[in-house]
């Protein structure tokens, strides 16, 4: 099977002015590999036959289901390692002597996939700053697809998944046993508040925040609108706050009114103090 031209291209320009995810030529495979299943479930005839659908009703629920699984979830527990030393033995502890007065830390965790990253904040921030819990967190993770937020406030993950980079440990304390999968404790997902956010669109109101994990996610827009996202979220950020990006993403000649500091083994970006 092939995509038509045509086809590939209503759903590109569909996909982009949805999530600004940009499928350049020659990612018609990926399409035809990530819808081909959706077509069988709503029982078209391949690719043409979903954009048919898609003609009559561009909004619908289909829409949202093209959108969500164009985008790619790839995650796990502790990713890259490195930006999560930096919070340990820096960000964290920074944080902690700046904002001792109020007691307050807000966090935005702004592409949280299936909910490993947010999760593992989490257990940072359990498992070595007890005295946070005295503290007023709020946590925000978000993410655009559905899909994902379901699996995130779900907390379940098969061995597999925790397998991927979840010392044994974290797994005996954090997580119960749930037949073959393993589930997050209760007290840990209610530390967090899931929800669907598109970083494409405005933010919605939220408190100045002093953390925003934004991994892996730049990588799928256009300059412009790495520029927007990155602007939007220099505005959100206390003016003291962190930023963490994917290792293969950077605020350097995107937008210069963040600074990159090296921190432990990795970089995290910071607002320039006018
Ligand atoms: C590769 S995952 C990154 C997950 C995690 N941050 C990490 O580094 O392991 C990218 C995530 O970005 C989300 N995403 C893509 N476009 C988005 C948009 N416009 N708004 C919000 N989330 C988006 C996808 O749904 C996906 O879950």
């Amino acid at each position: 099977m092939s995509i038509a031209q045509d086809d590939f291209d209503y759903l590109r320009t569909l996909v982009r002015q949805r999530s600004a995810i940009v499928l350049e030529t020659g990612k018609e495979y990926l399409v035809e590999s990530r819808l081909a299943p959706l077509a069988r479930e709503v029982g078209v005839e391949g690719i043409s036959g979903l954009v048919m659908l898609l003609r009559t009703d561009p909004r619908g629920q289909i829409s949202n289901k093209v959108v969500d699984a164009m985008t790619t979830n790839e995650t796990s527990f502790f990713r890259d390692l490195n930006p999560f030393d930096a919070l340990r033995l820096k960000v964290i502890p920074d944080l902690i002597a700046a904002r001792g007065k109020d007691r307050m830390l807000n966090l935005w965790c702004g592409a949280a996939s299936s909910g490993q990253e947010p999760y593992t904040i989490a257990m940072t921030l359990r498992e070595h700053f007890p005295q946070l819990n005295e503290w007023r967190i709020r946590f925000l993770a978000t993410d655009i697809s559905k899909e994902m937020l379901r699996r995130s406030r779900a907390g379940i993950y098969s061995q597999l998944e925790v397998n991927r980079g979840l010392p044994a440990k974290y797994l005996v304390k954090y997580f119960e046993q749930k037949g073959a999968e393993w589930q997050v404790r209760k007290d840990l997902r209610d530390m967090i508040e899931f929800s669907e956010l598109n970083l494409a669109q405005p933010l919605p109101p939220m408190p100045k925040l002093d953390i925003v994990f934004l991994r892996n996610v730049l990588i799928y827009f256009d300059l412009a609108t790495k520029r927007d996202i990155l602007a939007r979220v220099r505005g959100a950020l206390h003016p003291e706050g962190y930023l963490f990006l994917g290792g293969s993403e950077t605020t350097l000649n995107v937008d210069d009114q963040f600074r990159r500091e090296a921190c432990e083994k990795t970089f995290v970006y910071r607002p320039i103090r006018k």
